[in-house]
């Protein structure tokens, strides 16, 4: 199975979680053990010369500790605020209604280390940018940022500029 073929997976639900939103349904696309290794592979064959992984809270867990293990790399979450034990750090981002924050483990990123990002959507960037604050509050060095979707018109890219961005499809 190549690359497009897995994401042809991916399934679309108008009007989810609110009316006018069409949400982009993973789900399918995990559950095809072909179609998961593919995306897999595509996305750990982006981290080259990094060190470790960092996987955002919830959906880029899936592909960021699978391409971690792929490569013989370690993975650190990056967390939505309140579940981690041991905060080293956090950084807000604004949803499209109100905001939110993610949190960063206490002293698991090493100061110098080359870090890559890993999520499942691009979409307004507001997250990406969030977790390439925690690493870099962590005195690490963001190598790129890899996702399996990225969503062009909410400019993203914009938002990140300067940064290394993989994505494996752009919509
Ligand atoms: C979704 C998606 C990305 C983020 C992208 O996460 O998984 O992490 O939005 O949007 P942005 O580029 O506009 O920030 P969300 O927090 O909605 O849900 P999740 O916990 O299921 O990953
Ligand atoms: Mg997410």
């Amino acid at each position: 199975m190549d690359v497009n073929e897995a994401l042809a997976l991916i399934r679309r639900v108008p009007d989810f979680p609110e009316p006018g939103v069409l949400f982009r349904d993973i789900t399918p696309m995990l559950g095809n053990a072909e179609a998961f290794r593919t995306v897999v592979d595509a996305m750990a064959a982006t981290l080259d010369d990094v060190d470790v992984v960092v996987a955002v809270d919830a959906r880029g867990f899936f592909f960021g500790a699978a391409a971690a293990y792929s490569k013989g790399l370690g993975v650190v979450p990056v967390r939505k605020a309140g579940k981690l034990p041991a905060v080293g750090g956090r950084a807000g981002y604004s949803l499209e209604y109100g905001s939110a924050e993610l949190e960063i483990p206490a002293d698991i990123i090493q100061p110098g280390q080359r870090v890559a990002i890993v999520d499942d959507v691009l979409a307004t960037g507001g997250t990406a940018a969030a977790a390439c604050e925690l690493v870099e509050l962590a005195k690490a060095e963001v190598a790129g940022i890899t996702v399996l979707l990225e969503i062009g018109a909410l400019d993203g890219r914009q938002r990140l500029a300067g940064r290394k961005i993989d994505a494996l499809l752009t919509v």
